[in-house]
């Protein structure tokens, strides 16, 4: 059978431009540089709230008021500790990269529920507090486990961000990193159709339960399109070392056809807001050790050069400074290994993909799109 002749193309590659659900969750305005997070700024609300109140933010569309944010806290805190199943295959992946070791733990956080298959929103709203809560303790227990430790119980008298410090260096957390590590997770709690959030929506949307979608939300952050740049960010500024060497690298880096990790955004043609709320807690980090501010003073110049350099060779393609860029110096400044960056933006992201499966699983609509067949026809087979 002779093909049909091809009508003209209606693939939108890579879903661009494609509006695929309604939210209230928050919404990007990539063309002026606005992140509004249900409703609020980002500015006017990372570093001012929890992550423990973001996420109850996104997830009833309410801000715990003055009384209810520290009952809020403790109740999360119960959470925290692993059952030893979880831990064993921490331990089991502790050679594995950060990432990988939470995506198989993040599939047991459901053990302790009776029917981790209630998707009802009280059943989603209990698997997305032990999701929260729980994946911070899980990178911590991996971290000491790879260094031969044993891992650290947690606290309930810390905050999210605090105990996690805590349960991996083993110190009393500074207060001034784990404000930068709180601020960081709030800032990246939830961000429109990114493709882990769509990820999520879509296995939530066949009616499948919070831990799946969440776990398949967690293997698709991990990619370096997504939430894996932040670390390459790093090894670049090791690499360029002094801002007089940046220039060259960076067009040998694009002369080669390699991508300027940090840059650049599908929906974003602005500078990113986070990028924004992140250079300030980096610079504020930088003001507090030397060693930070070498680092931040190599980026400002790093910067400068590659929006530069990128216009000059990639003319037109508005490739501007992303949320990754300024993530790897918070990150690293509290003390944190890069292969373990995008495994913390998976605890601040945990929170906007609760709330998209709740989401989801309200409008209970399965999310089926259509593709278009480009084989051969009507083969027959020889035998
Ligand atoms: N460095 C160099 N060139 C880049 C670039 C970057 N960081 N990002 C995009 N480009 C170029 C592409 O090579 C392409 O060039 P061409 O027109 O000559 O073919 C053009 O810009 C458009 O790229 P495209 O792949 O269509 O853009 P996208 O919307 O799919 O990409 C990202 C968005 C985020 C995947 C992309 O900008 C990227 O890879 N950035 C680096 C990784 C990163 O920082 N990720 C974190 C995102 S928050």
């Amino acid at each position: 059978m002779a093909a049909p002749t091809p009508a003209p193309s209606a693939v939108k590659s890579g879903l661009e431009g494609v509006v695929a659900a309604q939210t209230k969750l928050s919404m990007v305005d990539g063309q002026n540089g606005v992140l509004i997070v249900a409703g609020y700024p980002i500015e006017e609300f990372a570093g001012r709230v929890s992550i423990e109140e973001a996420a109850m933010l996104l997830w009833t569309g309410r801000l715990p008021d003055k009384e209810e944010a520290p009952l809020l806290q403790k109740e999360l805190a119960g959470y925290r500790a692993l059952r030893p199943e979880t831990l064993e295959i921490v331990k089991t992946a502790r050679n594995a990269p950060p990432i990988d070791a939470l995506r198989m733990a993040c599939a047991t956080l459901s053990l302790d529920v009776s029917n981790p298959n209630d998707i009802s929103p009280a059943g989603d709203l209990a698997l997305a507090k032990r999701l929260l809560s729980r994946f911070p303790t899980v990178i911590a227990a991996h971290s000491r486990l790879r260094q031969g430790l044993d891992p650290i119980a947690p606290r309930s008298d810390l905050s999210l961000a605090a105990n996690f410090l805590y349960m991996t260096f083993g110190t009393e957390p500074d207060p001034m990193a784990a404000k930068a590590l709180e601020t960081y997770w709030v800032t990246v709690a939830d961000h429109g159709m990114n493709a882990s959030t769509f990820t999520a929506r879509v296995i939530a949307s066949t009616r499948s339960d919070m831990v799946s979608a969440v776990t398949g939300a967690v293997g698709a952050l991990k990619g370096p399109l997504h939430g894996g740049a932040p670390g390459p960010v790093l090894d670049m500024l090791v690499d360029i070392k002094t801002a007089d060497r940046a220039e060259a690298w960076l067009r040998k880096e694009l002369g080669e056809g390699r991508r300027i990790m940090g840059f650049g955004h599908r929906v974003y043609k602005v500078r990113d807001p986070r990028a924004e709320v992140l250079a300030k807690t980096a610079e504020q980090m930088a003001g507090a050790h030397l060693q930070n501010a070498k680092l931040y003073e190599l980026a400002r110049a790093v910067e400068k050069t590659a929006l530069r350099v990128l216009e000059d060779l990639k003319p037109g393609r508005n490739l501007k400074t992303n949320v990754e860029f300024y993530t790897a110096l918070v990150l690293q400044s509290i003390g944190l290994q890069p292969d373990q960056f995008v495994a913390m933006f998976a605890c601040g992201r945990a929170a906007g993909w609760c709330a998209h499966v709740m989401e989801q699983h309200a409008q209970d609509r399965l999310i089926r799109p259509a593709s278009e067949y480009t084989g051969p026809m009507g083969l027959t087979l020889d035998r």
